[in-house]
């Protein structure tokens, strides 16, 4: 029944997210009442979607006071360095296209088109590259700390989105340059992120389809992270042996993305991210490291090593240098 129900929880959370509960009770503690009549909903049911709130542990209550508890605090309201908004905005954009896994399963094609989020939708797409960016915000901050760029000077970033692992890297290394490779209705909203975080300097844009574009050459690091669970086993190995050509000797490439275990059954969020990667890309899915790692062994990188980010993140990365 906990299966059958999960969803229960879901849509109460991102109903919450979405009609502005969170942003209306920042530092601020509200009567149902009050509630109601500030976001335009019935009395009724509001009371009863705040006592599931206050059970799923999102909101507190005091006598008659509803307040955001601290973590809904810290990671749902807009102005948190921690503000994960953009990314529960995604996650809701994707309700819809989970109900229609049976017909997935039947057709194996995307029920979301990833044109839309990609960049013909204006709203979706900014959900999607926002909220890669509210993730990368954490995510990034233990890269920089899980691999050692040393004196590298030039970093591609292949599939870097938002840009914000190539901005959290040009702040740990203010010698380093990079170059970040996304399609162009990303890079469009990457331009302004680089901008926020002030490191246009040192992070350039190059709108492009990595299948396609040419690799700049001359660089000491590659960086392809989230890229590998869109894209089928041959267009890893060609993006592999992409990256390799433009590397100068002794350049490391970095592949960080939720991998699954050997045999693709564990850990649980990875199998789970698989199905919503089947669901939103043409080739989506999951890889085991240990399958990429070989990949870049074929490949001819050496020195490899798999890594795991700090729990409760669920990303790896397989780290190797070419020759
Ligand atoms: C999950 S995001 C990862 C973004 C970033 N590297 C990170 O880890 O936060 C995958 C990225 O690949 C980009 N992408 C997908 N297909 C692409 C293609 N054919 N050429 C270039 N970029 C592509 C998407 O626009 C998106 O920014």
């Amino acid at each position: 029944m906990s299966l059958a129900t999960a969803y229960w929880n879901s849509q109460i959370f991102l109903t919450a997210h979405r009609i502005g509960l969170f942003s209306l009770l920042a530092k601020t503690a509200k009567t149902s009442e009050q509630i109601a009549i500030a976001l335009n909903t019935k009395p009724r049911p509001t009371a009863l979607l705040l006592n599931a709130c206050v059970a799923l542990g999102i909101l507190e209550k005091d006598r008659e006071y509803y307040k955001n508890a601290p973590s809904t605090e810290f990671f749902l309201v807009p102005g948190s360095p921690a503000f994960m908004g953009n990314a529960i905005s995604y996650s809701d954009d994707l309700y819809e296209t989970w109900g229609k896994l049976e017909q997935c399963l039947r057709e194996d094609k995307p029920m979301l088109p990833p044109a839309e989020y990609l960049g013909s939708d204006v709203e979706k797409t900014r959900h999607f590259v926002y909220g890669m960016h509210n993730r990368a915000m954490g995510t990034a901050s233990a890269l920089v700390n899980l691999v050692d760029l040393g004196d590298r000077r030039q970093l591609l970033d292949v599939g870097g989105g938002p840009s914000t692992y190539s901005c959290m890297f040009a702040g740990r290394y203010p010698e380093l340059k990079s170059k970040v490779l996304d399609l162009p209705g990303i890079v469009a909203h990457a331009n302004d992120i680089i901008s926020s975080m002030g490191k246009q300097h040192q992070v350039s844009t190059l709108p492009g389809d990595y299948h396609t574009t040419e690799f700049p050459e001359d660089n000491d690091v590659v960086l392809i992270s989230g890229v590998f669970h869109r894209e089928s086993e041959q267009d890893c190995r060609k993006l592999i042996n992409k990256a390799a050509d433009s590397l100068n000797s002794g350049g490391m490439l970095i592949i960080s993305d939720v991998f699954a275990d050997m045999g693709c059954c564990s850990p649980v969020f990875a199998t789970l991210f698989a199905v919503n990667m089947a669901l939103t890309a043409e080739n989506g899915g999951i890889h085991a490291d240990a399958d990429v790692m070989k990949w870049m062994a074929d490949a001819g990188f050496t020195g490899l090593e798999i890594k795991k980010f700090p729990p409760p993140m669920p990303h790896r990365l397989i780290a190797g240098y070419k020759q």
